[in-house]
């Protein structure tokens, strides 16, 4: 000790008193018991987001069901957000997949909001299969499509085009009933790079200010995908293809911004800031516009609250694995760090069911985990 230097000497000294002053406030027998928000900062709310999520699972990753039965199929679970994202293995998805694992499967996909599985090197057929134990499938009209099985998406990025996903969005919200869920296999992955992170859009809500809260709760905005048909890697359309695009698809549809699960019933924030017309919130409930100044900040507000890392996991793709996600519960990014390199995925979608609000529904999903 003879060499430390006087801040150090001074640091220890009052590292010391301060430890003892708080220790002795923490013992004194009248000290009130701070509810979780307390505990946290007041002014960023993310961590509190995450523990209010927390709660309503139980305080556990999974329920103590599907825990017993992801045993008993013996599959591996290992959890990568205390609200989100679980990597299950276990099975060989080259096979089909009887009921008992496609339902315990599906339970942990519904706790867990985004699911992934390693080195399962299955062909587009097997990829399709496995989606569609989860409901119909729905094709996708404006990307590559695949000539072996049309509800393939390819998703290809290189030194001709950069990857492009890298906004918080969940997906296909141009659609009256937007897909449940996405299915990913990664088929070739740059050296470094490439990954994918995922954001719980339950917590999000939960974390984010009251007053947020109550100014989106019966807000509305329009979901257009002609912002598709404006990039440039659709400059070559013809105007007939365009045309005919518009008059087959349509476009400009509805979607509340607060979402209830359809399964869960919890509430998520529920946008995608490429499709939602920054202008265009309006009050359900009255039928009154926002108007563009108020729609547009609300909107820039609402596209932040994602952002926060605290309410989100990442992904680190191997040759051969698969996500699965639910695009009524997470928003996903997929990180563009790999430039010049290649990144090839194939994604699957599941159809879903239209968007709404209940505001009361959250209770029935605290009472159903608690069982
Ligand atoms: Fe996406």
């Amino acid at each position: 000790m003879s060499s430390i230097s006087k801040y150090n000497q001074l640091a220890v000294e009052t590292s010391k008193r301060v430890h003892a002053e708080r220790q002795l406030s923490n013992e004194k027998p009248f000290k009130l018991e701070r509810s979780v928000e307390e505990k946290f900062p007041r002014d960023y709310r993310p961590g509190f987001g995450v523990a209010m999520e927390y709660e309503k699972m139980g305080n556990q990753s999974v329920s103590p069901g599907t825990q017993r039965l992801a045993k008993h199929l013996n599959l591996e679970l290992e959890h990568l957000g205390i609200t989100l994202g679980t990597i299950v293995g276990g099975f060989d998805l080259k096979k089909p997949l009887d009921d008992p694992l496609i339902s315990c499967l599906k339970q942990i996909f519904l706790e867990r909001k985004v699911i992934f599985f390693r080195n399962q090197e299955v062909n587009q057929d097997q990829l399709a299969r496995f989606a569609k134990y989860f409901g119909e499938l729905d094709a996708f009209p404006f990307g590559k499509g695949n000539e072996k099985n049309p509800f393939v998406l390819e998703i290809v990025h290189g030194e001709n085009s950069p990857g492009s996903e890298n906004g918080w969005h969940t997906d296909v919200t141009w659609m009256e009933n937007p897909s449940l869920g996405s299915v990913a296999q990664c088929i070739e992955l740059p050296p470094y790079g490439g990954d994918t992170l995922f954001s719980d859009s339950h917590a999000c809500y939960l974390g984010m200010p009251e007053r947020l809260k109550n100014e989106v709760r019966d807000v509305w905005g329009t979901n257009d995908y002609r912002l598709f048909l404006k990039a440039s890697s659709y400059s070559s359309l013809s105007e007939k293809l365009i045309h005919d695009i518009k008059s087959t698809f349509k476009f400009g549809v509805d979607h509340p911004i607060l979402r209830t699960h359809p399964e869960t019933k919890k509430t998520s924030l529920y946008l995608n800031g490429s499709f939602l017309r920054s202008g265009s919130l309006y009050n359900k409930k009255t039928g009154r516009p926002l108007g563009e100044e108020k729609s547009t900040a609300i909107v820039k507000e609402l596209l932040r609250q994602h952002d926060q890392p605290e309410y989100s996991c990442r992904f680190r793709w191997e040759k051969g694995s698969i996500a699965f996600w639910d695009n009524r519960a997470v928003q996903h990014f997929a990180a563009s760090d790999y430039f010049p390199h290649r990144r090839v995925l194939r994604r699957v979608t599941i159809s879903g069911d239209k968007p709404y609000f209940d505001p009361d529904s959250d209770r029935a999903y605290i009472s159903q985990t608690s069982r």
